[in-house]
């Protein structure tokens, strides 16, 4: 057996580097052969965690499994904590996905970050559909909160509490079941429900384009204003950071970011991807546009590791090889947005990330 897998620690530097002078892990007959890697491991260089958002299925894959836990220190579950993933009715859960992502983080040593307790995109139909009274829909959530954030307690750290509740381009609350069955308050009732359930796990708003949508920006931070004028709880917001490789501009990521730092609030820099091919131009990664998306990557993680040391709370790669990203099939263009190629190997943006830190 490959003396990563074999490790019962998380697998370090040095592992890789005799992996690679041993000539690697894999036989002529293994279809998922170990990754060989020459570049410092992330987690060992880092001061600060690094995440990847995974998925249970790729757990036995060995390629995965020895990148994930020899390079992370963060783990998110790409989706199988969301609701429409862990409950199919009231009361009723499946958890062995989450929870053998949640076993796979503890024993290599990764934090896990919880994603997400409420999206409108990942509503179970008995959410969607419910037919009782606003009362007992909200029994029914502030319930699903209580179970979910009860079940780990600390084996995972920080949850994202709510995901996206503002709209683009006007900030105003989106008409979600939820908006709509609480009312105009119901994130705060969400985050005190999250508190309620675990007086220590850490309370994260997550969403897309504040640095460029200034009406969803100005929405975010009235909400932590007021939370904090009202001694709601809340520790941090994520920064999902779906860019490209020429928008939007460096200084207006780091304006977003130090603006969530100088209140006081962690910053997550949490569903990290850089599309290199928002126009459709290319058919294959060019060498420009790779060296283009390394030095963005380059750019966003410098300008995280600007903030003060107790503001810095990850950094989260939403995926792990090209062929892996959501993007792909959500944009339809050819796209190469991660740190990672198809053949596991490390891109030049994973070296942006490293000569940042
Ligand atoms: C995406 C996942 O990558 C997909 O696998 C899933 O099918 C849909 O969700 N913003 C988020 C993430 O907060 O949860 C989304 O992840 C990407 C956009």
């Amino acid at each position: 057996m490959c003396p990563i897998q074999a490790s019962a620690n998380p697998p370090c530097l040095r592992l890789l580097l005799i992996a690679l002078l041993a000539g690697g892990c894999s036989s002529p007959a293994d279809p998922d052969p170990d990754p060989v890697q020459s570049l410092p491991a992330l987690r060992e260089v880092s001061n600060f965690p690094v995440g990847i958002a995974f998925q249970a299925g790729r757990i036995q894959a060995s390629a995965y499994n020895s990148i994930a836990r020899g390079v992370f220190s963060s783990l998110t579950a790409e989706y199988e904590m969301k609701m429409r993933h862990l409950s199919a009715g009231p009361g009723v859960y499946t958890w062995d996905n989450a929870d053998a992502l949640v076993e796979f983080a503890r024993s290599n040593d990764m934090q896990v970050h919880g994603h997400a307790l409420v999206w409108h995109e990942s509503t179970p139909s008995w959410v969607e559909n419910f037919t009782g009274t606003d009362e007992a829909f909200e029994t029914q959530i502030r319930q699903y909160i209580t179970d979910v954030v009860g079940r780990y307690g600390d084996a995972i750290i920080s949850w994202d509490v709510v995901n996206e509740a503002f709209e683009n381009n006007t900030g105003l609350l989106r008409q979600s079941v939820f908006r709509r069955r609480m009312g105009s308050d119901y994130l705060a009732r969400l985050f005190r429900y999250a508190r309620e359930a675990d007086p220590d796990v850490l309370l994260f708003y997550n969403d897309y384009a504040t640095p460029w949508d200034a009406a969803k920006r100005g929405a975010m931070f009235s909400m932590i204003d007021d939370f904090q004028n009202r001694g709601i709880p809340i520790d941090g917001i994520g920064l999902q950071m779906h860019v490209t490789y020429d928008f939007p501009s460096i200084d207006a990521i780091g304006a977003v970011m130090d603006s969530v730092a100088a209140r006081g609030l962690l910053v997550h820099v949490s569903e990290l991807d850089v599309r290199v091919n928002p126009a459709g131009d290319l058919t294959s990664l060019t060498e420009a546009r790779s060296q283009a998306q390394k030095a963005r990557i380059n750019d966003i993680v410098t300008a995280f590791v600007s903030l003060p040391a107790d503001r810095q709370f990850a950094i989260t790669l939403w995926g792990l090889r090209d062929p892996d990203s959501w993007l792909i099939d959500f944009w339809g263009n050819p796209e190469w947005p991660l740190l990672y190629d198809e053949a596991f190997r490390p891109k030049p943006a994973y070296e942006g990330f490293l000569e940042a830190l």
